[in-house]
């Protein structure tokens, strides 16, 4: 292999450092770049004597470093920083060579994208890139969307350095236009709902069973040896055996403030479902109720004046224990259901051939969201690609007409003692929303029908009627 490089990867903080690495550990010589030639300076001296890394100055050395058709990878922050890099290295480009923005990008900048440097010449993938920093070394999900050509061109580079699940790499080409960065979206808006069930289950082992630390510890490790196995779960069990040596007392996650932050995937998931009429309720929960974890000073002030129940669950706990995790499991299978019809709503609107049983392997390993579970639903669509929700599908239909008894004691008990769980509970909401063939929505049209002469359909005649209610 030449020692020129055809890739190079400018945005050196950690998960650009890391992802360059990756690629050069893969024997694929790489160019690095950095706005602060310092850093790339530290990187190359800290690395590239064992791993072809190749630095670089100004983004003309940069640039004239690569052999063309150049492959560059942009790992700059999402929103304007992505069409400053652009800026700055296009008047060194040639035509046809191709950038990849492995960032957080919102999928309308990377249609935007795509389209302006098109008509240059050039070539662009939006590359939804998961795992975080162990994953950006070690084999993330990558999730690249764009014209096809691009994505021929780079794919031996972005299989090598992906994750592999039993010999499978967790990257393949999504689709046209912003569907990579759409579908990595969804995958951050899943994670979200994760987190946010997983969250629930501890409020309630906490303070409705009353449980410790160190028995909270105890219970995900127990859960991550079954069908809850995952990344999120496994990492929650290590959290709760994590002591504070800042104090040298007691648990770090006791110390940790309760505000959560965010850095907008998951509300973009929810702004995409208000434009698509997608109910995509588990995730939009899991983003309101970090919005409320972020009322910390007014929470404060109102636990001393708003009332209600609270207390501990009186009957078994070992029983209560596996209830949650059933319902915890339960309403994981419906934001997933969720999430991926989403995705086939988002698919029909903008034109994109989404594989859906595809987006289910490649984040089998590597990404945030990784989980045993991913394997079901590969295998459910597998056997039905055209499936109109998950939830159908014999295995999870199984799971949760075997989850329910649990999930609807969980819900009420958590209702009973005063324990917020919304989504643990929109997503039962969900379920028994979705399998009723008659919901209350006559009333609503006619409502509307009486005060806006809106017009309704019947469900006896075809056509389009207004009536004269109550008259
Ligand atoms: C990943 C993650 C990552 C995301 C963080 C934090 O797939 O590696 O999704 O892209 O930035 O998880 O996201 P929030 O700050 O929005 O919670």
């Amino acid at each position: 292999m030449s020692d020129t490089p055809r890739i190079g990867l400018t945005g050196l903080a950690v998960m650009g450092q890391n992802l360059a690495r990756n690629i050069a550990r893969h024997g694929f010589p790489i160019a690095v770049h950095n706005r602060t030639v310092e850093k790339t300076r530290e990187f190359v001296d800290a690395f590239g004597g064992s791993e072809p890394l190749i630095f670089t100055e100004s983004d003309a050395d940069f640039v004239a470093a690569i052999a063309p058709p150049r492959a560059i990878i942009i790992m700059v922050k999402a929103g304007q920083p992505v069409d400053d890099v652009i800026a700055k290295l296009k008047p060194f480009l040639s035509k046809g060579d191709l950038l990849i923005d492995g960032g957080n990008s919102h999928y309308t900048d990377t249609e935007r994208r795509i389209r302006e440097l098109t008509a240059e010449g050039f070539n662009f993938l939006g590359t939804g890139v998961s795992g975080g920093e162990e994953g950006a070394l070690n084999g993330p999900s990558i999730m690249p969307g764009g014209p096809k050509e691009g994505y021929d061109y780079i794919a031996d580079i972005l299989t090598a350095i992906s994750a592999q699940v039993d010999g499978v790499p967790c990257s393949t080409y999504i689709g046209e236009g912003g569907s990579g960065h759409y579908v990595k979206m969804v995958h951050n808006g899943i994670e979200y709902a994760d987190m946010q069930l997983i969250a629930e289950a501890y409020d309630l082992l906490k303070n409705a069973v009353g449980l410790s630390n160190e028995e909270i510890g105890g219970v995900f490790d127990d859960w991550n040896a079954g069908d809850l196995d995952s990344f999120l779960i496994q990492i929650t069990a290590q959290i709760f055996k994590t002591k504070d040596t800042e104090t040298g007392e007691g648990y770090l996650v006791d110390r940790v403030l309760d505000k959560a932050g965010q850095k907008g995937t998951g509300k973009w998931v929810s702004q995409s479902a208000l434009d698509l009429g997608s109910p995509v309720t588990a995730i939009t929960e899991a983003v309101f109720a970090r919005f409320l974890s972020a009322l910390k000073d007014q929470r404060v002030a109102a636990s001393s004046i708003l009332t209600g129940p609270s207390g501990t669950h009186s009957g078994d706990k070992t029983q209560f224990i596996a209830d949650i995790r059933n319902a915890l499991y339960a309403s994981k299978i419906v934001a997933y259901a969720q999430g991926f019809d989403q995705m086939k709503l988002a698919a029909a609107e903008f034109g994109w051939n989404l594989h859906f049983g595809d987006l289910a392997t490649i984040w089998r390993g590597g990404c945030i969201i990784r989980a045993r579970f991913l394997d079901r639903i590969k295998d459910a669509y597998a056997d039905n690609p055209d499936l109109a929700n998950l939830m159908l599908a014999p295995y999870f239909n199984e799971a949760l007409k075997a989850a329910q008894p649990s999930w609807r004691k969980v819900i009420s008990e958590a209702v009973n003692l005063g324990v917020p769980t919304p989504a643990f509970s929109s997503s039962l909401a969900y379920y028994d929303g979705y399998r009723r063939a008659n919901l209350p929505a006559n009333l609503i049209q006619a409502q509307r029908d009486l005060f806006g002469a809106h017009t309704y359909e019947r469900n006896d005649r075809p056509g389009t009627f207004h009536s004269a209610w109550g008259e």
